[in-house]
């Protein structure tokens, strides 16, 4: 469905992302791994057109996406739930859900999308009129999260979601993220917890300085010498 082919990406002069391949299949789960730096966010950021790759393409079916401004690549059905959250403290709960809908499709269904986000989220749905600023740092992961499902996506991109949570929430947090991929919503996840990441997704990749060094199932990348010594600590 998604794929991303021989991506370069610059800032400047210098490289961030070399020869970048990957891809995500229609309903399918997959991880991007890698340290600080290893160029995770510019990944996503290239997908969602908020940065132009300098050679390579990146396609989502048959349309090629990285010509495009970053409007039309959302109205295509990918989500970005960017890392840090992001989300506006002096508004609502509801108000920023509804801030996700803003494209024409998404935002004539915004009723029933935002009832199908309570469901998943009965703690956003309690919380609909307090501003999200006083949300906990969880909280306001779900609350980015639910942003995200607003577009109603056929992929949602998420950088990060693990950052700065303690390990509780990050278990409830990967909880509402296997719940929604079960509803058939394709998953691309950047994480530098990579046990995490590998439990809930389908297949990986390790990014390091920009290239792609390893890739293959969650099973296997686990099972991997280089992954277990650089990123599980053992
Ligand atoms: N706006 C920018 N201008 C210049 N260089 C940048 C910019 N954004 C990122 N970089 C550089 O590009 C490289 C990749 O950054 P990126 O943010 O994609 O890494 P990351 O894997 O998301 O890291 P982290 O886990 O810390 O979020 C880094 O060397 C970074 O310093
Ligand atoms: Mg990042």
């Amino acid at each position: 469905m998604l794929e991303v082919r021989e991506l370069d990406v610059t800032y400047g002069e210098v490289p961030a992302l070399r020869q970048v391949s990957m891809t995500v299949g229609e309903g399918e789960s997959v991880s991007v791994l890698g340290a600080n730096g290893a160029g995770k966010s510019t990944l996503l950021r290239a997908i969602s057109g908020l940065l132009r790759p300098r050679s390579g393409a990146i396609t989502l079916d048959d349309s090629r996406l990285d010509q495009l401004p970053a409007y039309d690549i959302a109205a295509l059905g990918i989500a970005h739930v960017p890392e840090g959250r992001r989300v506006l403290p002096e508004m609502t709960v509801e108000e920023n859900l509804e801030l996700g809908a803003y494209l024409p499709k998404p935002k004539a269904r915004r009723k029933e999308t935002l009832a199908w986000i309570y469901e998943i989220f009965p703690r956003l749905a309690e919380r609909r009129l307090q501003h999200a600023g006083t949300l906990s740092g969880g909280e306001q992961q779900m609350l980015a999260v639910g942003r995200g499902l607003m577009l109603l996506p056929r992929i949602l991109m998420l950088d990060e979601p693990s950052l700065g949570l303690a390990p509780i929430i990050v278990d409830a947090t990967f909880d509402k993220i296997a719940e929604v991929r079960r509803q058939g919503i394709a998953i691309l996840l950047v994480e530098q917890n990579v046990q995490r990441a590998l439990g809930l997704t389908d297949r990986g990749y390790v990014l390091e300085q920009g290239r792609i060094v390893l890739q293959g199932t969650s099973r296997e990348l686990l099972d991997n010498p280089h992954v277990k010594v650089a990123y599980l600590g053992m």
